[in-house]
């Protein structure tokens, strides 16, 4: 398997697909462009593709012509990077070959130096060797630097653009084994690789990722997609690994018109590694509105849409997924294709909810736009105190909830936290509510029955309102800046029918159930969300649990860092069987939100997806037979386990992934 190339491999030029020259070496390719293109645009749909342009990062493709051209060009052997001829013809043959775990550093399989040296040169240089994000505050890799540990220390928890423009940092460390941590926030004086990839390759275009599948594919590597490493769960890093990072995908085009036989209208096409604050910046300047979620460097188009994504705007238009109109992706076989209402059409309705990483590497997505619309927003804290007490307190976030269906009935959105300050105490820090296509008058007349309430509570609540003309504004104004890279936090979710509010008796067991965890110590994420913009959306794999929806609440345990193995064990175990058991119990066969759910929620096939998940399945064998994808908790993950654990029953991404 080793060592196919000649070692005098050194190419100076290879000619790609498109006639494109691609200079390899210490010289750079052609850059995918990452300007926001003229709104002139105007492209018709047809019923072959999407019709739409393709970005110039994904003009550059791998072919079988230039796979011959490896051969003419002295690459004695091209099965490396071939294509998988027969994904489903294989199969079996493939399993029985590769051995029951995934191809690791040490292995006698894992690739020489030199193999990684030919993938490096035929993907134009992109190829990085991981050393982890908070690195230069350590020896270990060879990088120490004070200035930029400082730098780095200083903006870990709350400057979420440095981490994200980072090939392999990860938001979710903890799952990693937190081997690379600040020296503030870490217990040991070292920095490991962890469960970082072993290499990355910053995809500047296609063929780089169809060579990144096919060698991971056909070397039988452990294969990782990055965006911006947000995952809750650590879904976009994993040990011995070959990552795809997607974060240059950032193009944006404008299309007036878009149509096809599901719709028409406005669209914009948007690379893979697009960011929130990215889509809204270009979406105000086309004067259109674009649903993607609240956190500023989040990914739109990659985890975000695939695995659902809510939104400010979904009380109005829905879940993320449900804008998608045509996805680029490179297929588990090598192959760049296009996913769409009429072509692979079961493809498009998979990667409409079905989850990252599982049926292949979106490069863009066409996504619906709306008109421009104006947005009210109101913030505010409701804290208990000399004036509030705890009786009080509850009885105003209890009237509150009992508007919840009326909130999202009118298109609104609240986003907001609950914390727990000790023994009685308790905050609600409302940033922000949102009321999408209303005016400040409207948002208070529609909270005025509240705010009166709060008042025979005798409760002040003095909101700042704002208006804006359009959402990227309203958006920037409502919205902190997220967080990122907490060692001590586990997190769970469940989604809250609409019927728990509908109804008195489930209502006051929704409640109840909900102030119980509150009063345990639990910290809350709340969003007063709906997910069916009024009956109006696709058939498509997003959780039908999320069409029921009113209200997506996330909850935390935070342990202190000097906690004991043990103690950190308890506190995620209380989460996971008690206090989101107390949550499932008043809200049977409902689910939680993939993307923002427990790292090991029981039965998370019906949770995240409830009856789509045996469709889904089937896709992934359809698509993925080999199990080139995987990430925790993913559709088919349960045919792999990791063979480590963390506290006792986190499964390790710093261990070897097998076949279970
Ligand atoms: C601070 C914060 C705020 C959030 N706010 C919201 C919100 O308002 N609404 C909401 O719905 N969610 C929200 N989320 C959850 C968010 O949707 C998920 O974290 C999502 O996974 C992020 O996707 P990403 O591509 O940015 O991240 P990554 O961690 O890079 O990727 C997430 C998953 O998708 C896969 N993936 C990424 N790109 C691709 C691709 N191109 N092709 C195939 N697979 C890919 C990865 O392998 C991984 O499995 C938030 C998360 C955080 C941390
Ligand atoms: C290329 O390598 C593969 C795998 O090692 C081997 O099966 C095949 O015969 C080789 N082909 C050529 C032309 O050498
Ligand atoms: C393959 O190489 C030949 C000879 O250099 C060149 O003319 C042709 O365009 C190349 N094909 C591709 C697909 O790059
Ligand atoms: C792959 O093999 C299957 C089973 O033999 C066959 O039905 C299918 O048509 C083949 N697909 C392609 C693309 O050759
Ligand atoms: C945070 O990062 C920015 C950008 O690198 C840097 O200018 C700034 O000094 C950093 N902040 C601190 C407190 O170090
Ligand atoms: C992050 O916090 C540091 C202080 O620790 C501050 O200097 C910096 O401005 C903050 N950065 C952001 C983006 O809020
Ligand atoms: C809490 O405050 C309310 C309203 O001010 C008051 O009626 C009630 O008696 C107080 N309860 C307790 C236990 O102090
Ligand atoms: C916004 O409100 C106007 C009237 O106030 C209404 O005509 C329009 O349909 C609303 N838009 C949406 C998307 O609800
Ligand atoms: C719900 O709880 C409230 C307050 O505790 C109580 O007054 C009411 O009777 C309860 N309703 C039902 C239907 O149980």
């Amino acid at each position: 398997m080793r060592s196919q190339f000649a070692a005098a491999l050194l190419l100076p030029l290879l000619e790609l697909a498109s006639g494109q020259t691609l200079v390899v070496d210490d010289q750079v390719i052609p850059a995918d462009e990452s300007t926001v293109a003229p709104a002139t645009d105007v492209v018709a749909a047809d019923s072959t593709t999407a019709g739409v342009q393709l970005f110039t990062a994904e003009t550059t493709q791998l072919t079988d012509d230039v796979l011959a051209n490896l051969t003419n060009l002295q690459l004695s052997n091209i099965t490396l990077f071939s294509f998988d001829a027969n994904v489903t013809e294989t199969t079996k043959v493939k399993r029985s070959q590769s051995g029951s775990c995934k191809t690791y550093p040490g292995d006698f399989l894992w690739p020489s130096d030199l193999v990684w040296k030919v993938f490096n040169l035929i993907s134009g240089g992109a190829l990085i060797k991981t050393k982890p994000y908070a690195s230069p505050c350590y020896d270990s890799f060879g990088n120490y630097n004070a200035a930029k540990c400082a730098t780095i220390s200083n903006n870990w928890s709350n400057n979420s653009y440095l981490s994200t423009d980072d090939p392999t940092a990860i938001n979710a460390v903890l799952y990693e084994g937190n081997t690379c941590l600040p020296p503030s926030l870490s217990t040991s004086d070292s920095c490991t690789l962890g469960g970082y990839p072993t290499y990355a390759i910053a995809a500047t275009g296609v063929y780089q990722i169809q060579l990144a599948v096919n060698l991971a594919r056909n070397l039988n590597l452990r294969l990782v997609i990055k965006n911006t490493g947000h995952d809750f769960n650590a879904k976009s890093t994993g040990a011995g690994s070959l990552s795809i990072w997607t974060h240059k995908l950032k193009s944006i085009s404008f299309i007036q018109r878009y149509s096809d036989s599901t719709y028409t209208g406005p669209a914009l096409k948007l690379g893979s590694g697009v960011q929130a604050y990215d889509v809204y910046n270009a979406a105000k300047q086309y004067g259109v509105t674009v649903v993607g979620g609240e956190g500023q460097t989040v990914g739109v188009m990659g985890g975000y849409i695939a695995g659902g994504g809510h939104s400010p705007m979904s009380s109005l238009y829905g879940m993320g997924a449900d804008q998608a109109l045509s996805f680029e992706v490179v297929t588990a076989d090598g192959r760049f294709v296009t996913a769409n209402a009429n072509t692979n059409s079961d493809l498009f309705w998979a990667l409409r909810g079905g989850g990252g990483s599982t049926f292949g590497v979106v490069t863009s997505v066409v996504v619906k736009a709306f008109p421009k619309i104006p947005v009210a927003i109101m913030s505010f804290t409701l804290m208990t105190g000399p004036t509030v007490n705890s009786t009080a307190w509850w009885g105003a976030i209890r009237a509150w909830f009992q508007d919840f269906v009326k909130y999202t009935d009118e298109g609104q959105y609240s986003y907001w936290s609950i914390v727990p300050l000790g023994g009685d105490q308790f905050m609600l820090n409302m940033a922000p509510w949102f009321a999408p296509n209303m005016t400040t008058a409207q948002l208070q007349a529609s909270t005025a029955p509240w705010m009166a309430t709060l008042a025979e509570l005798g409760i002040t609540l003095t909101p700042v309102y704002q208006q804006f003309d359009n959402y990227y504004d309203a958006w920037v104004a409502g919205f902190p800046l997220e967080s990122w890279g907490t060692p001590n936090i586990r997190q769970a979710s469940r989604l809250f029918p609409r019927a728990n509010f509908q109804d008195a008796t489930k209502f006051n067991a929704t409640f109840n159930a909900f102030k119980s965890v509150v009063e345990d110590g639990g910290f809350v994420v709340g969003v007063n969300v709906a997910g069916d913009a009024k009956g109006n959306y696709p058939d498509n794999a997003v959780n039908p649990a999320w069409r029921e929806t009113v209200f997506h609440a996330i909850m935390a345990t935070i342990w202190d860092t000097s906690s004991t193995p043990a103690q950190i064990q308890a506190a995620g175990d209380t989460m996971t069987f008690d206090w989101n058991q107390r949550w499932r119990d008043v809200t049977p066969g409902s689910g939680c939100y993939l993307s923002e759910s427990d790292y090991i929620e029981p039965n998370f096939q019906q949770a995240f997806w409830g009856t789509k998940y045996d469709r889904l399945y089937s896709l992934k064998q359809k698509y993925d037979p080999l199990g080139v994808f995987y990430a925790h908790q993913t559709v088919g993950s349960e045919d792999w386990k990791m063979s480590e654990f963390l506290y006792g029953n986190l499964p390790s991404q710093n261990s070897k992934l097998c076949r279970a």
